[in-house]
Order: structure tokens, then sequence, then C-alpha cells
């Protein structure tokens, strides 16, 4: 009786699981046209006038063989690009999603409108710190794994 019980349990627990799984909301829900998004992609602006839209890094002239590790928004494909350029001098170029820009100050893809793709070459020199190692810091065991 009581497995029994449990085996109902298990089917309505399934059944319900299944049916709310396809109900959920698609992850990207295509967003209404409006004056500040005119193609309707979930970004202000227009997409290819306001931020470009790369679907692969293009060929530019930017080497790691120019600058010390680290990463580098590449100015020449508009920042949407960033090369990861390794201590062996291995050069790796990445594409940041479309509607963002490789923020050279903050090292991170952010939206376009809050980066200034002509200031990013200002801040190259911040990746003088980022093999620098770890900073010495005395912190109890717990508080490493925060
Ligand atoms: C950006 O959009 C273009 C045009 O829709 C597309 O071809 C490209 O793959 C997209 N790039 C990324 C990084 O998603």
């Amino acid at each position: 009786m009581m497995a029994m019980v449990v085996m109902v349990m298990m089917v309505v627990v399934m059944v319900v699981t299944q049916s709310s799984a396809s109900k959920s909301p698609r992850y990207q829900e295509p967003c209404d046209i409006t004056e500040e998004d005119p193609d309707g992609d979930c970004f202000w602006g227009e997409a290819g006038v306001d931020y470009p839209v790369f679907a692969y890094p293009p060929a530019t002239s930017f080497s790691c063989k120019d600058v010390i590790p680290g990463l580098y928004a590449d100015t020449e494909a508009s920042c949407q690009v960033y090369h990861i350029c390794e201590k062996s001098g291995a050069q790796h170029p990445f594409l940041c999603p479309n509607g963002t820009l490789f923020h050279q100050e903050y090292m991170v893809c952010d939206l376009w409108f809050n980066v200034d793709c002509g200031r990013a070459t200002a801040f190259y020199s911040l990746n003088e710190h980022i093999y620098s190692g770890p900073r010495q810091q005395k912190l109890s065991p717990a508080a490493r794994y925060q």
C-alpha cells in the first residue's frame, strides 16, 4: 500500500515537473520595437549602426607581439573583439556578445554605450597588474572560499 502511494506521488511529481518545464518562458524574448530600440533586439540603439555585430573576430593588425601579456580591446574591430595575450606569446581573439564592447578599464564586455572604444589604448597599461601574482593577504581558510 505504502509503495503504491509513493509510486503515485512520483508520477505526479514527474508530470508536474514536465509541464512546468514546457511552459517556462524562452530564454530570449524578442523586445518591442521602440524609438530607443528600432530593431527590437533588446539593446538600445541599432545593431550594425550604433554597435558592431561581428559573427567572428575579423583580421586586424593587433598583435600580441607588440604588447605585454594581458587582455586587449581591439580598436580596429570597434572593441567588440578583445585578445588574450598569454605569457607564451599565444594570441586568442574573443568576441563580446552583440550589443556589448570590451571595456578595457574594467576588462569585461560591457554595454556598448558604457564603452569609449577610442580610450581603450589609454588603459592598456593596466595589464601590468594582471600577471603580477595574487595579493599577499592574510585570510582565514574559511574567508578564502567566500
Ligand atoms: C551578431 O549579430 C549578427 C547579425 O545578426 C550575427 O550574424 C552574429 O553572429 C552575432 N554575433 C554574436 C557574437 O552573437
